[in-house]
């Protein structure tokens, strides 16, 4: 009998991966993807616990999932909730007493053993596993066969052991593990196959990336993205998140030669103090990212930048803020994500005696935002007249419209009535909207496309 998933996914992209590998990992019992918790027989909330506003969300979702279990218990058919993800990792067993809704727990090393679990609760079981197990998660799952549009991700490396002082990662995802070459590169060419044309590599720490070569040896980034880059097919290559402190002088290198390594980097730097930088453990100084940034460029000179900033960290001053807003002048964003600082249980800055007050955090991110608001703006202007290859995801909103990602990841609407999803088409840059680019088609381009212009 068929029966109907829906997984809400909250968090970064590696939940989104895992949320498409837990469906790769029901289908074979059955289960087809629903796009409402309404008509679901199997409801996965994938959890993600990086701020307290996100861990927040799960459990209003709960409470109306509630609901709806009820009603359908009403109806005589079973609803099974499960909780995946870093929320279920960091609280395990305490969910199931916080919300007596939930019937699963399931961490993100062990979700490949899913079917088990509900075929248990489906007994009226409650199961709790959030064990990190010594077998490898990934040797478990099975191909992907559900794969949606010419985009996909693709999960190299988990796990974090960097510990900086503000951040439940390496608590929720565990010890830095990386996949055997053979093993991603398999994945790559079964996604290939499916019509996918540009991957997106992902890790917590993704240029910390050291799998095994199957040579007795190990490989970075670097060489990953050219081994990669023999794919035929694939035409583009991006990875994240980055740490500063990774970036080797062969990932630089591949910047430089690789075409199919697309030029925007995330490269998060969360404060521009030494003071803040060294609290937070982050292991660099101010000056070591801009020349790291100067490297970058001097390699791949039409490189974009984004980042990620955190204000209010514990001790905080007006000049530590200061100096953020100095670098963020001085280096420059197309993108950039910020947040005031949360703290959150078990990590070391989360006991500082130094919290800063909510409305300094709010009064900072405005000014940080605003800043960075305008570096986006300018960057989008700066677009306005070139020429970029666009690789086509998804019809637009009128007749003959389509819409594609520039190389920058930017969202780019163009007329192009011919054109299929997974095209790529080169397109001229006429105008730079609030939250996206206008392009016009100056010629089909087949599958080739360069970023460089
Ligand atoms: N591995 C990545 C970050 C993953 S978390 C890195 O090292 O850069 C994504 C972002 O969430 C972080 O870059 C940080 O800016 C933010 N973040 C993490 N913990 C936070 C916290 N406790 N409060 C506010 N923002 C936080
Ligand atoms: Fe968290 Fe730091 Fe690890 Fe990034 S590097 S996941 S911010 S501990
Ligand atoms: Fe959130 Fe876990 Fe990702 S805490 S950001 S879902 S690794």
């Amino acid at each position: 009998m068929t029966q109907k998933i829906f997984i809400k996914t909250y968090g970064c992209q590696m939940n989104e991966y895992d949320s498409s590998r837990m469906a790769d990992v029901m289908a074979p019992h059955g289960f087809v993807r629903a796009d409402t918790p309404e008509e679901a027989d199997l409801v996965i909330l994938n959890t993600c616990h990086i701020r307290e506003k996100a861990s927040d969300k799960v459990y209003s979702e709960l409470g109306r999932l509630r609901s709806l279990k009820t009603a359908r218990a009403g109806e005589g058919r079973q609803m099974i909730v499960a909780v995946a993800g870093c929320v279920a990792q960091a609280e395990g067993e305490e969910m199931l007493r916080q919300a007596p809704v939930i019937d699963i727990v399931v961490g993100p090393q062990v979700y490949h053993r899913l079917p088990e679990m509900v075929a248990r609760a489906r007994a009226r079981n409650r199961i709790v596993d959030t064990e990190f197990p010594a077998v490898d998660k990934f040797d478990a799952l099975p191909e992907s066969r559900q794969v949606e549009g010419p985009c996909a991700f693709l999960t190299i490396q988990e796990g974090c052991d960097k510990f900086c002082t503000f951040c439940v990662v390496p608590y929720t995802r565990g010890a830095e593990y990386s996949r055997p070459v053979r093993q991603i590169e398999a994945e790559a060419r079964n996604l290939v196959l499916r019509g996918v044309r540009e991957i997106t590599l992902l890790g917590q720490n993704v240029n910390a990336y050291h799998g095994d070569d199957g040579n007795g040896g190990e490989c970075g980034l670097g060489p990953l993205v050219d081994v990669l880059s023999r794919i035929e097919g694939l035409e583009r290559i991006r990875y994240t998140t980055s740490h500063p402190r990774d970036m080797d002088d062969a990932l630089i290198e591949a910047h430089r030669v690789n075409d199919k390594l697309m030029p925007f980097l995330h490269l998060p730097v969360q404060s521009g103090s030494d003071r803040i930088l060294d609290a937070m453990n982050r292991g660099h100084t101010r000056q070591m990212y801009v020349d790291l940034v100067a490297r970058i460029r001097a390699a791949r000179p039409d490189i974009a930048l984004s980042s990620d900033f955190i204000v209010g960290y514990p001790g905080e001053t007006d000049e530590d803020f200061a100096q953020t807003m100095d670098l963020i002048r001085t280096v420059g964003f197309a993108q950039s994500f910020s947040f005031k600082y949360s703290p959150r249980p078990g990590t070391p800055a989360s006991a500082e005696r130094k919290q800063v007050p909510e409305e300094t955090k709010a009064r900072r991110l405005e000014i940080l935002q605003a800043e960075l608001t305008a570096q986006m703006r300018r960057f989008m202007e700066s677009c306005v007249g070139r020429r970029f290859d666009i690789l086509l995801e998804k019809p637009g909103r009128y007749p003959g419209q389509m819409i594609g990602r520039s190389p920058y990841l930017q969202s780019v609407n163009v007329v192009a009535p011919h054109a299929r999803i997974g095209d790529f088409v080169t397109v001229d840059i006429v105008a730079a909207l609030p939250n996206s680019l206008k392009g016009e088609l100056a010629g089909r381009s087949g599958s080739r496309q360069v970023g460089r212009n």
